[in-house]
C-alpha cells in the first residue's frame, strides 16, 4: 500500500497543473477554421495528439515538482541517498502503457492519410507554378492560366504542385494541406473544400529576399459559380487574340497616374517598398532612375530579373506605367 499521505498535495499540484495546461489549450486560437475535409480530419488527429501528450505531461510534471519539494535533502545532508534497484512493475507499465499509444496513434495516422489522400472519380487536376515571387494556376481541362487560386465547393481538386526556379511550399492554413514545390518534380496534393470564401496561399519555404510577399489568394466558390468562371476563362481565351489587340490599346493609351498609384501599391508595393521611392530589399527604388515610358511598359510586359512579366496589363499597365513615370 502506497503511503496515502502523498495523495493530497500530488492531486492539488495535479489539478494546478491541469488548469495551465487546459488553458494554454483552450484560451489560445492555435488552428484556423478547417474549411477542407483534410483540415478536419488533421486537426481532430493533432488535437489527438495534443490530449494525450497534456494528460502524461501534467501526470510527469506533477510528480517531479511534488518529489523536488517533499524528497529534497535537509540542510547540511551531504550524504548519498539510498540505494534503490530499479522497480520491475513500474518499468513493465511504463513500457507498455508508451507502447500502446504509440501503435494507436500509428493507426489513427494512417487511417487520416488514407482517407486525406483518397481520389475522389470525378476529381479536378489544377496545376500550381511556384516561382521567386509569385504564384499561378493553370486548368489544363479549360486551358487556362490565372493568378488566383478558384475552386469549386464539394468537389476535389487534384494540385499538381511545381517550382519554376527554386524550392518553394504551397501552403492553404485553412485548408490543413502544405507541399513542396521542388523543381522536376510533380507533387501531387488533393483538396475537398468545404466552405465557401477566400482564403491566403502562403509559400512556407524561404525562397529568397521576397519570400514574406510570395502570396496568392484561393476562392472557395460554388458549383454553378464555378461553372461560370470557368466559361468566361475559356471565352476569354478563345476570345484572346481580340482581347490581347484591345489590351495592347489600352496599354498604349495614355494612363492615370492616380489611379496607377492605388494599382502599384496592391501589384508592386509587396517588392518595390515605399511606393517605388526607396529600395525595397527586393525590387529596386524606382526613383532617379532612367526609366522611359516605353522601357517601363517592356519590363512589365517580360519582366526583368526577379520580377515576373505581366502582372499588370491592359489599361491597368498604361496607369502604373504613367505612375512610375510621375514618380520617376
Ligand atoms: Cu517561395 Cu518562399
Amino acid at each position: 500500500m502506497y503511503k496515502s499521505k502523498h495523495i493530497l498535495p500530488l492531486v492539488i499540484i495535479g489539478v494546478i497543473v491541469a488548469a495551465l495546461t487546459a488553458a494554454q489549450a483552450l484560451l489560445i486560437d492555435w488552428l484556423p477554421p478547417a474549411t477542407s475535409e483534410q483540415a478536419g480530419r488533421t486537426f481532430t488527429l493533432l488535437w489527438f495528439l495534443f490530449w494525450a501528450s497534456a494528460i502524461f505531461f501534467v501526470i510527469v510534471t506533477s510528480v517531479i515538482i511534488y518529489s523536488v519539494w517533499k524528497f529534497r535533502a535537509p540542510k547540511g545532508d551531504l550524504g548519498d541517498g539510498p540505494p534503490i534497484h530499479g522497480n520491475t512493475k513500474l518499468e513493465v507499465v511504463w513500457t507498455t502503457v508508451p507502447s500502446i499509444i504509440l501503435v494507436v496513434v500509428a493507426i489513427y495516422g494512417y487511417i487520416v492519410l488514407e482517407r486525406n489522400e483518397a481520389v475522389a472519380a470525378n476529381a479536378m487536376t489544377v496545376d500550381v507554378y511556384a516561382q521567386q515571387f509569385a504564384w499561378s494556376y493553370g486548368y489544363p481541362d479549360a486551358g487556362i492560366q490565372t493568378g488566383v487560386l478558384v475552386v469549386p465547393q464539394g468537389r476535389q481538386v487534384e494540385l499538381h504542385v511545381r517550382a519554376r526556379d527554386v524550392i518553394h511550399d504551397f501552403w492553404v492554413p485553412q485548408f490543413g494541406i502544405k507541399g513542396d514545390a521542388v523543381p522536376g518534380i510533380d507533387h501531387v496534393l488533393w483538396i475537398n473544400p468545404t466552405t465557401l470564401g477566400t482564403y491566403p496561399v502562403v509559400c512556407a519555404e524561404l525562397c529568397g529576399v521576397g519570400h514574406s510577399v510570395m502570396r496568392s489568394k484561393v476562392e472557395v466558390v460554388t458549383p454553378a459559380a464555378f461553372e461560370a468562371w470557368l466559361a468566361k476563362g475559356k471565352a476569354a481565351v478563345a476570345d484572346g487574340t481580340a482581347q490581347a489587340d484591345a489590351a495592347a490599346t489600352a496599354a498604349n493609351a495614355p494612363g492615370d497616374a492616380v489611379a496607377g498609384k492605388t494599382i502599384f501599391e496592391a501589384k508592386c508595393g509587396g517588392c518595390h517598398a515605399g511606393l517605388g521611392t526607396e529600395a525595397g530589399g527586393v525590387g529596386p527604388q524606382l526613383k532617379g532612375r532612367p526609366l522611359t515610358l516605353e522601357s517601363v511598359k517592356t519590363q512589365i510586359t517580360n519582366g526583368k530579373g526577379m520580377m515576373p512579366g505581366g502582372i499588370v496589363s491592359g489599361t491597368d499597365m498604361a496607369d502604373v506605367a504613367a505612375y512610375v513615370m510621375s514618380i520617376n
